[in-house]
């Protein structure tokens, strides 16, 4: 598998993290008609300098986007105006829901989760990747549309990827429940699943693809220092996973190596 990924890709929490390394890798592995958007919070702030360097390493190929918070509607209508007015007719072939927060800290056991855990990890998780998919929509369409593949869907066409998690796995909980408890993380991101999978069979006709994609665990402020995955290695897997997807993925979670994940 290798990376095969083109067009008008968004990322969301783009200025660390997972989502620094997928604008890095993407820029480094897609050819001169692909263009990548950057959603961050403060794109002029101390917090995104590493993300100004990316832009500068790669000039005119990255664009970073002010996403002031991924679920408020003024700053992504905001947003989707800034990436509609540069991509004309084009159309946004890719928006990847990456941005997340999980708090309280692991363990986050059941006693310690308050109910302003529950809201901010929700809203951050699930309801930021609605919001942003449903004001996108259009942009995705457009992208779907002008397509030539017949109604094969891939990244290359049109897709929304939800970055999701193992812990989301209702199945797997048995095996992983003891690692990391996580009500409010685990919880999110099992409703991000079920987003995911509401979405595959409504924008089926559309050819929009919709996937869930497990990272791994991974060597980032939120997976932390023991992690055995680097950035690197997992967006290395996450690109080459995607480049892959096609009709019978969208509506599935699958792992940074391409392997199933039962819900
Ligand atoms: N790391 C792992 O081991 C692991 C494992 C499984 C799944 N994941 C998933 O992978 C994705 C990336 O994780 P990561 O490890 O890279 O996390 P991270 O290092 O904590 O980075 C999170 C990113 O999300 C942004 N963000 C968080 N809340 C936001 C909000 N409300 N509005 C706008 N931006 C917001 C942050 O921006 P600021 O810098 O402005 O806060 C930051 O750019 C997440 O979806 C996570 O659930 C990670």
């Amino acid at each position: 598998m290798s990376v095969n990924l083109e067009g008008n890709i968004l990322v969301t929490g783009a200025n660390r993290g997972i989502g620094l390394e997928l604008v890095k890798q993407l820029a480094e592995n897609t050819g001169q008609e692909a263009h990548i958007y950057a959603g961050c919070r403060e794109p002029d702030g101390t917090r995104a300098e590493a993300l100004k360097q990316l832009t500068i390493q790669y000039p005119g190929k990255i664009t970073a986007i002010k996403l002031a918070y991924v679920a408020d509607e003024g700053s992504i209508s905001t947003a989707v105006q800034a990436v509609s007015e540069r991509i004309g007719s084009a159309g946004l072939n890719v928006l990847i829901n990456n941005a997340a927060i999980n708090t309280p800290a692991p363990p986050g056991s059941f006693l310690e989760t308050k109910k302003k855990h529950m809201m901010d990890v929700y809203e951050t998780n699930v309801v930021g990747p609605f919001i942003l998919s449903k004001m996108f929509l259009p942009l995705l369409q457009r992208a779907a549309e002008r397509c030539p593949t017949g109604d094969k869907m891939s990244c290359r066409r049109s897709a929304i990827i939800n970055i999701s998690t193992v812990f989301s796995s209702i199945e797997k909980c048995p095996e992983t429940f003891e690692l990391a408890q996580v009500y409010a993380y685990r919880t999110s991101k099992a409703a991000l699943n079920m987003l995911t999978r509401c979405q595959a069979e409504d924008f089926k006709t559309n050819n929009i693809l919709v996937t869930a994609i497990h990272p791994g665990w991974v060597r980032t402020d939120m997976g932390g220092e023991q992690a055995p995955v680097t950035p690197s290695e997992s967006v290395m897997g996450i690109l080459r996973v995607m480049s892959s997807l096609s009709n019978k993925d969208s509506g599935t979670l699958v792992d940074w190596g391409g392997e199933r994940i039962p819900w």
